[in-house]
């Protein structure tokens, strides 16, 4: 009897290329079964990047868990000082950040553990980007959780540097630097800092920049020497993925300290494979022997997006720009133009959602502002322009390139002028902005109850309906004209410039090039002091 072989599925080839290219290189097939004591999971959370574990009662009454990781289960089953090449393909669930539903992930991986700390780098970081290069067009980014520690020891004594954290892992250099002169630096101290937050580029010549910038930063040295020498040995090894320094990648999880990297697939909005050295996690189940690994996500490349706008020639990259509508809409249309990106009133005249520029290979997409984001990072858009107060509610991923300084308004609470707070009762907030007021709040272990509304806030406190508002003010004019005073600030918001993270790895060129465009012009617009535009 003849059989016709299904056609295999992309996940399915990868698994079977990857499986061919580890025990190429040695690694010896690790399986396990699908659950774990719950205890593993719930004493070694900060390992996990989330604590949604789904949980169920085993038959002796232990309580356990479907695995949310593999690397867990192969450090709990290594043996003190015992060296393996491990890798492994198993199902592992997690609850999804976009829909909040739990899903099965197909993660392919392994783990070198308890070899010689440079040797064991280099081999991990070659077979990394042979495992991209298998599977497309690759880019692998790599940093170093040593030199993330030295360019964040002087921000710790201020108090800041969670703050500096979160720069660094956006490219936020607006906010590096402000948080810089926050900390004390001088201008000069606080510009590299800044450029420090941005940095990101070819391997190579990004190490030579980065040890300028890092002249002042003894603890810097270490980790940089470790990057060059993996350097060498990468650039050695003629591998077809794209290598790149990128400060900005900072994993969720706390197992790494050492390199780190994650990599890139085109056509994949996020990340397909992530890793690093995690001496740490060994640590704390008193292993002393050093260990690295990484995981591939396959089950995302049935994912690839297509470019998917009405026009699908694909002999050069489209850069898809995501751009606001409404209030702060047409002066970001305004900046664009005067840029010379897109042509006046391309959006004027209809009710047109695409503008496509064929000859500049620019696509538009009008949307509304608190969609931005979304649109950026799955990568429908490589680009778009969001306010900041949206990007505080949504916690997007996504990198925030540049502050516009267009839609300047703050976020705050305000209620009526005589409000008496009672101490005793839960807060009503009516807010539109639910995540912001929840964090704000718990960081001042004030108890509240949030009423979610969609617009006209201020009518709130003023029926009764909620005690106080978190909300926006621009020109202050709502408040008034309704009685109602500014209680407390939160944080300022302006339109920032964000952008997908493969995006910046794929269309990098265009992506700089826009940036530098629209940072021209709005330098221009801030001399002649028209810049502030409502
Ligand atoms: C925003 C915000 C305030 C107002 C503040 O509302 O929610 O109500 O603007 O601006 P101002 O300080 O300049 O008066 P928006 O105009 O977006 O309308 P909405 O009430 O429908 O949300």
């Amino acid at each position: 009897m003849e059989f016709t072989l299904p056609t295999l599925r992309k996940d399915e080839i990868a698994a079977l290329k990857l499986r061919a290219l580890f025990e190429t290189a040695g690694y010896k097939l690790f399986r396990m079964g699908s659950f774990e004591a719950y205890d593993l999971y719930m004493q070694n959370k900060s390992f996990l990047s989330s604590d949604d574990i789904i949980t169920f009662t085993g038959a002796d009454g232990r309580l356990m868990a479907l695995k949310p990781d593999v690397t867990l289960s192969i450090v709990k089953n290594t043996r003190p000082n015992e060296a393996r090449r491990v890798y492994y393909n198993e199902s592992v669930f997690r609850r999804s950040r976009d829909t909040g539903e739990y899903r099965e992930i197909n993660q392919t991986g392994l783990e070198c553990i308890g070899f010689e700390r440079e040797d064991s780098e280099a081999e991990v970081l070659k077979l990394a980007a042979e495992s991209l290069s298998l599977l497309g067009e690759s880019s692998l980014d790599i940093s170093h959780m040593g030199l993330i520690e030295a360019v964040l020891a002087g921000f710790s004594d201020a108090g800041l540097r969670a703050d500096a954290l979160a720069a660094l892992r956006y490219k936020s250099e607006h906010d590096m630097f402000g948080i810089a002169k926050a900390a004390g630096l001088s201008d000069a101290a606080a510009k590299r800092m800044a450029e420090l937050s941005g940095l990101s580029g070819p391997l190579s010549a990004t190490l030579t920049l980065a040890r300028r910038l890092t002249s002042d930063m003894p603890d810097a040295a270490g980790p940089l020497d470790e990057l060059d020498s993996i350097c060498r040995t990468l650039e050695g090894a003629d591998l077809k993925t794209a290598l790149n320094l990128d400060l900005s990648i900072l994993n969720d999880v706390d197992y790494y300290n050492g390199v780190i990297f994650r990599g890139f697939l085109k056509g994949m909005a996020r990340y397909a494979l992530a890793g690093g050295r995690y001496d740490n996690l060994m640590a704390r189940f008193d292993k002393s022997q050093g260990a690295i690994g990484f995981a591939l996500y396959l089950d995302t490349l049935e994912q690839v997006t297509p470019d998917a706008g009405p026009n699908k020639d694909q002999t050069r990259d489209w850069l898809n720009i995501a751009l606001p509508k409404g209030r702060m809409g047409d002066s970001v249309l305004e900046c664009f133009e005067k840029a010379g990106y897109i042509c006046g009133g391309a959006f004027a005249d209809s009710r047109r959602l695409v503008y496509e520029d064929e000859a500049g290979r620019v696509r538009y997409y009008l949307v509304k502002p608190g969609d931005v984001d979304s649109y950026v990072e799955h990568g429908v858009a490589d680009i778009g322009v969001v306010g900041k107060d949206l990007l505080l509610e949504s916690s997007a991923d996504v990198l925030e390139l540049a502050d516009l300084k267009l839609g300047v308004c703050r976020l705050v609470t305000a209620g009526k002028p005589d409000f008496v707070e009672d101490p005793a009762l839960p807060l009503r907030v009516a807010t539109k902005y639910p995540n912001i007021a929840r964090r704000y709040f718990a960081d001042k272990s004030r108890s509240v109850e949030i009423i979610k509304l969609g617009g006209s806030i201020e009518l709130a406190p003023l029926t009764g309906l909620s005690d106080i508002i978190v909300d926006i003010v621009e020109s202050g004019t709502t408040l008034r004209e309704n009685n109602l005073v500014v209680l407390s600030e939160i944080a300022p918001s302006s339109a920032r410039l964000i952008a997908n993270r493969a995006s910046w790895s794929f269309k990098n060129a265009q992506i700089r090039a826009l940036l530098e465009r629209i940072s021209v012009e709005r330098r221009q617009e801030t001399a002649s002091g028209t810049g502030q535009t409502k």
